[in-house]
């Protein structure tokens, strides 16, 4: 489905429905919401009255005029208190509220298996909020909750939305209207991509088919991808990701994704250069130290890391960002066999550094511990990773946030900023040299885990070992990957966070 913005007025635009968005503590019908309450006899004052319909964030009512005009819907969905919209001390709260509300409407809009609908831009008072942000919210809610994974049904539903308009009367507000909602798409779209791998059973999404899926978005984004597969990964001496991969039959392949601003339109001599590594673990039974099958339900979203840095290099050339890019991404099986991996093995990794294995279960470290270190040879102005890491960081922070690392301060504090702007929040946790301590081998340099207290900055500490003093950070989504209910914008299943908080981070770039 496509986000379009049109001249004109919301009760001219012949859709099966309009939305109209209403704040809970709002007294008096205003504008052109007035307009039409008048025009039917007062049925939404009616509505309002009933109490039936308050205006609640997410709430939802349908109205039936029995004359057209408007429209043989409308569809009233609430924004919350307008007290609680606070433009000044909390933009990306609001802009989350209306995220949702709109992905509220969509999804009744859904139900009725309307065809087509249309809006305007709500609040109408922005009180000086950009109108591009806005609009790119609601653009966003709408088409995150039209995703759908339903690849693998034999009866589908059929696709009911086809359009959703944004009327905008105003022939000045049209233009930022629309990079607005344009913006919002390419925002979307990388995390529905980022969804539909991450949904995708692993007998299907095995590492070769991850890589083939990065080529097919080279092609599509005019983007440099590369594949090494098991030889080459092996005249790295990445024996670090060769020892995660040994235990499956599926071979190992490092996936890298390159974007470079187009030559022919570079402002600048040169641009900084970042490197995103993904984790890709296409599935994780935890090797030798096997998993239940209770917690091996989610694993094969273990390649979320992964498919976020392919979204986002992807949706980041379509945005022509002014930034060179590099994607990692190790993509292996974790899986217990003969050949697999062992609980007391030593290993040198890419590094040089040794690692003594005392859980195999810890792979995603070890395959990251080698991309990380590889990503040093590009040179880099900053290294970012995303990666299911740890269990530990949905016990610490819950289904809310992801954790967020790193070794520099500014790093750090415009990832939490992406966060507040995307509604993909991130908290920081501390990685002090205390916790080096609990990773220090008897035998090897270090050891790949550390105790079960602070499991989550253990692990973040490890990978440090191996970015050393590059500006680096960390982001731990194991406990937002996979929702198990379904929100106004979140289906159930892969959420695909972090795409649009890498994006807005890298759109917000400006130096280390
Ligand atoms: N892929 C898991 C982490 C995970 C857990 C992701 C739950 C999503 C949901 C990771 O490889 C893992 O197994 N980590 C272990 C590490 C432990 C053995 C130190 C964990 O967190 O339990
Ligand atoms: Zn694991
Ligand atoms: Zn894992």
């Amino acid at each position: 489905m496509k986000v379009k913005v049109k001249r004109g007025r919301i009760d001219q635009t012949g859709d099966q429905a309009i939305t109209l968005a209403h704040f809970e503590d709002q007294r008096k019908l205003t504008g052109m919401v007035k307009a039409i309450d008048e025009r039917l006899s007062g049925m939404i004052s009616h509505l309002l009255k009933n109490k039936d319909f308050v205006g609640r964030l997410n709430q939802t009512a349908i109205i039936y005029p029995q004359s057209k005009p408007p429209n043989p819907r409308i569809i009233l969905v609430g924004l919350g208190k307008s007290a609680e919209f606070d433009w000044n001390g909390q933009r990306g709260a609001c802009l989350e509220k209306l995220r949702q509300a709109f992905a509220s409407a969509c999804r009744r809009a859904k139900e009725l298996r309307i065809k087509s609908f249309s809006t305007m831009v709500f609040p109408a008072d922005l009180k000086g909020m950009d109108l591009a942000k806005v609009s790119q919210a609601m653009a966003e809610g709408i088409l995150l909750s039209n995703y759908q994974m339903d690849q693998y049904k034999t009866t589908k539903e059929e696709e009911s939305l086809e359009s959703f308009t944004i009327v905008e009367e105003d022939r000045e507000k049209i233009e930022a209207i629309e990079k607005g909602a344009a913006l919002g798409e390419v925002f979307a779209e990388a995390t529905n991509f980022a969804r539909g791998l991450a949904n995708q059973p692993s007998n299907i999404l095995t590492p070769a088919r991850l890589s083939l899926e990065a080529k097919k978005l080279a092609k599509e984004d005019n983007l440099r991808c590369e594949i090494l597969s098991l030889p080459q990964i092996k005249r790295l001496k990445m024996n670090s990701f060769l020892a995660v991969a040994s235990g499956s039959k599926e071979p190992p392949k490092l996936i890298i994704l390159e974007y470079r601003p187009d030559e022919r339109l570079a402002k600048k001599k040169k641009y900084d250069t970042l490197v995103l590594v993904g984790k890709g673990i296409t599935f994780d039974a935890g090797g030798l130290s096997l998993k239940t099958t209770e917690e091996m339900l989610e694993m094969k979203g273990d390649m979320t890391g992964g498919a976020v840095v392919m979204s986002t290099i992807a949706g980041s050339a379509k945005l022509k960002l002014p930034l060179n890019l590099i994607g990692i991404i190790p993509a292996a099986e974790n899986l217990p066999s003969g050949s697999a991996l062992k609980i007391g093995d030593i290993i040198t990794s890419y590094s040089g550094k040794t690692i003594e294995i005392l859980n195999t279960d810890a792979e995603g470290r070890l395959i990251l511990a080698d991309a990380l270190s590889y990503a040093k040879v590009f040179k880099p102005d900053a290294i970012l990773d995303i990666a299911t890491l740890t269990s530990a960081i949905k016990i610490a922070l819950g289904t809310v946030c992801a954790g967020v690392f790193g070794n520099h301060e500014k790093l750090k504090s415009k990832m939490i900023q992406a966060g507040q702007k995307t509604g993909e929040r991130v908290w920081e946790l501390p990685l002090w040299d205390d916790y080096q301590e609990f990773i220090k081998s008897d035998l090897a340099d270090i050891k790949n885990v550390g105790g079960k207290p602070g499991a989550a900055i253990i692990a973040a500490r490890f990978l440090q070992n191996f970015v050393g003093n590059y500006p680096w950070v960390h982001v731990d989504i194991a406990g937002v990957d996979f929702s198990e209910k379904e929100r106004p914008y979140i289906p159930k299943g892969a959420i695909g966070f972090g795409a649009r908080l890498l994006l807005q981070f890298l759109r917000d770039w400006d130096g280390v």
